[in-house]
């Protein structure tokens, strides 16, 4: 397994060109099981998770060729070969479940391993499920297995009025891409708001569908008979972009974030600019530039347009450099602090008590072997890796390869002195 070696205490200078957001990539990329004419997605971030939902969506028919820079993808689904997504897919990457929504929609069945527990939470899927039920599909559970079918007799999962009980992203998406192709009118209430959401329907809009309330908690679908292929640029990463503003901030450097857009994360440009450090944007781009102390902010997590679990472990980093305490409240995952016991080899200086943690700021981070369970946390520690005295070894760099673009590179043509070791 590869580790990433870092010598910290470099303020970082420089620009940063932001990757399409893997979290609107996986979703856009289930959407091509809507249709038998090829999608073509642009600005597709080169990543783990994209070779695994290439390898799903591969299994179920999909004839999928890349553009040579690897950004460009051209899914083609002329027909279903297989309606099943298997346990060892599945397994490696819970957004596999997407699959569910588009496969019950076109073809009147699908059977999706479950994808069990997660370092982060027990993240189940019953929310998906009942609101694929809502339009009419059957569920069942056998084996470790959900199969979701149309009625015998029934052709199209038919339109429904659904309200979420809760706030979920997945689920938001999978009753998107089932509903475009249902019988007549859905209404998807406390639909998730998050940009990846909008950028779905966006796409599923010029392949055909009717959907309106884009960006908002109420997302209306007219139903059609079939969709058509389309060419989509994938949204820009806002996590991607919010993780190198931290790394500006962290390093009290300097760094111009392109190929973005501001309006992405304003949750937390705000809470930068409180610490201290000051954003400038255009259209397209971001600059970060930290001055030496910077306060401690305190944040909560909470659904777009709040400020996002996926930055909270980033945040928390960026604390331990911050005067003064900060509290990080996390109401998204129920077990998602796990990179506060290797925040601590650093020295950070962080307290958990239930859903939240106090992090005392300005302690001396000297660098540390470090490893984590999950994607936000493994960057949260290069981020503090990239702060701390000395040298910093990042174990697992997997999880890093499934959600961030050539890391290293990125951070390196910045000044960090960062190196991948192979196979440690
Ligand atoms: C997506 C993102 C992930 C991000 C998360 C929250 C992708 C590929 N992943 O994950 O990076 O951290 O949103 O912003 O886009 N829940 C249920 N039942 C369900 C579904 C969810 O109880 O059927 C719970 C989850 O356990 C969690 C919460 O709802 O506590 C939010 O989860 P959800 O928004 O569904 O996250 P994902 O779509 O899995």
């Amino acid at each position: 397994m590869d580790a990433i070696r870092i010598h910290g205490g470099v303020p970082l200078k420089g620009e940063i060109p932001i990757s399409g957001a893997k979290n609107a990539a996986l979703p856009l990329m289930a959407a091509c099981l809507l249709t038998d004419e090829p999608l073509v997605l642009s600005n597709v971030p080169a990543l783990a998770d994209i070779k695994t939902m290439s390898a799903l969506l591969q299994q179920h028919g999909a004839e999928i060729s890349r553009s040579d820079d690897g950004h460009t993808l051209n899914l083609h689904v002329g027909a279903i070969t297989s309606t099943e997504a298997p346990y060892d897919l599945v397994r490696k990457m819970r957004a596999s479940v997407l699959v569910l929504g588009p496969l019950v929609a076109r073809e009147g069945v699908a059977r999706v391993s479950l994808p069990g527990g997660c370092a982060i939470g027990t993240r189940p899927v019953d929310l998906h499920l009942k609101a694929l039920s809502a339009l009419g599909a059957e569920i069942e559970m056998a084996n470790g297995y959900v199969e979701a079918r149309i009625p015998a007799g029934q052709k199209r999962l038919k339109g429904a009025h659904f309200t979420f009980p809760m706030v979920t992203v997945g689920g938001t998406e999978n009753v998107l891409m089932a509903a475009a192709l249902a019988e007549g009118e859905t209404v998807i209430e406390n639909a998730a708001r998050e940009p990846e959401i909008a950028d779905l329907a966006e796409c599923l809009i010029a392949m055909g569908a009717g959907i309106t309330g884009l960006g908002s908690g109420t997302l209306k679908v007219q139903g059609v008979e079939s969709l058509h292929g389309a060419h989509h640029s994938v949204v820009p990463d806002r996590i991607e972009t919010g993780t190198y503003a931290v790394a500006a901030a962290i390093t009290r450097g300097k760094l111009k974030l392109t190929n973005t857009r501001v309006d992405l994360l304003d949750s937390v440009i705000d809470a930068m600019r409180q610490t201290g450090v000051e954003v400038r944007s255009d259209e397209t781009s971001i600059t970060v530039t930290a001055s030496d102390r910077l306060a401690g902010v305190d944040v909560m997590t909470e659904p777009y347009p709040g400020f996002p679990t996926d930055m909270q472990a980033q945040w928390m980093a960026l604390m331990t450099t911050a005067d003064g305490a900060a509290m990080v409240t996390e109401t998204i995952f129920e077990n998602r602090f796990m990179h506060v016991p290797e925040l601590g080899r650093f020295g950070a200086d962080v307290n958990v008590h239930g859903a939240s943690a106090i992090v005392r700021g300005k302690v001396d981070l000297t660098g540390a072997p470090v490893m984590a369970t999950d994607l936000r946390a493994s960057v949260s520690l290069v981020l503090t890796g990239l702060a701390a005295a000395g040298e910093t070894t990042v174990n697992r760099v997997y999880h890093l390869d499934r959600g961030y673009e050539r890391l290293e590179e990125k951070l390196a043509a910045c000044g960090a002195r960062i190196e991948r070791i192979k196979g440690v």
